[in-house]
């Protein structure tokens, strides 16, 4: 089964992959988070996208093509995936097609005032990458990573200026996939509104009809 996960930022792409992998027996692959790891690793493209995504702005389609490529060419990526956070232009999905088929795209639909919410109450454990939120899925202690015991953190483009720009970047450049997927069949609306368990069985119900 091969998947995209498409939707704004926060609509929780990356909670219901955490979960939908283990269904569909597919390795979730984030490009957020592989950037983060390269950040966290400092290698030189951790340096090169330290600021960029920082400040919400994409990654040069080039950088984050190529690092799709390798990552689709694991071994474990040969059996399915869900790509999460890629594509994000008409350049990186059309760069996709070339690479792989897929079976179908996932759309995310949010409001606005959800997608604030979401980004704005987000912590992760910074050694795990573990998601929580202070209000819809909070740690059992305050601020407290339940399994590591480590503080969590609020990753730095979900303060106020980086989510507006994060908004602004996917209006304009990866909104237009929707109809990219739609016009080819592929695209699937979830409503992603509804408690993370509910947005999951609807997931499974729609792809696997
Ligand atoms: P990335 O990490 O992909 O960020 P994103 O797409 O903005 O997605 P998020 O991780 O913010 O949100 P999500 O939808 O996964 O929500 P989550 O499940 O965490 O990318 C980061 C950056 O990397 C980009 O800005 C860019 O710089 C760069 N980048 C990545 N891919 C790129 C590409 N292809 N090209 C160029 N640059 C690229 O949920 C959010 C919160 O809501 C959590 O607190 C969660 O607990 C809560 N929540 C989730 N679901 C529910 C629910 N159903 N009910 C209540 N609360 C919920």
């Amino acid at each position: 089964m091969n998947l995209v996960f498409l939707g704004p930022p926060g609509a929780g792409k990356g909670t219901i992959a955490s979960e939908a992998k283990n269904h569909f027996d597919i390795p979730h692959i984030s490009t957020g988070d592989l950037f983060r790891s390269h950040i966290k690793g400092e290698t030189e493209l951790g340096q090169q996208v330290k600021a960029i995504l920082a400040a919400g702005d994409l990654v040069p389609d080039s950088v984050t093509i190529e690092m799709v490529k390798q990552r689709l060419a694991e071994s474990d990526a040969q059996k399915g995936f869900i790509l999460d956070g890629f594509p994000r232009t008409v350049v990186q999905a059309d760069a996709l097609a070339e690479m792989k088929g897929l079976d179908a795209v996932i759309n995310f639909v949010l409001d606005r005032e959800q997608i604030v919410k979401r980004l704005s109450g987000r912590r992760v454990c910074k050694s795990t990458g573990k998601t929580y939120h202070i209000m819809y899925n909070p740690p059992k202690v305050e601020g407290i990573d339940d399994e590591t015991g480590e503080a969590l953190i609020q990753r730095d483009d979900d303060k106020p200026e980086a989510i507006l720009n994060r908004l602004s970047v996917y209006e304009k450049q990866t909104e237009p996939l929707i109809a990219y997927y739609r016009e080819k069949g592929l695209l699937i609306d979830i409503d992603a509104a509804p408690s993370p368990d509910v947005v999951l069985a609807s997931l499974i119900k729609a792809v696997e009809k």
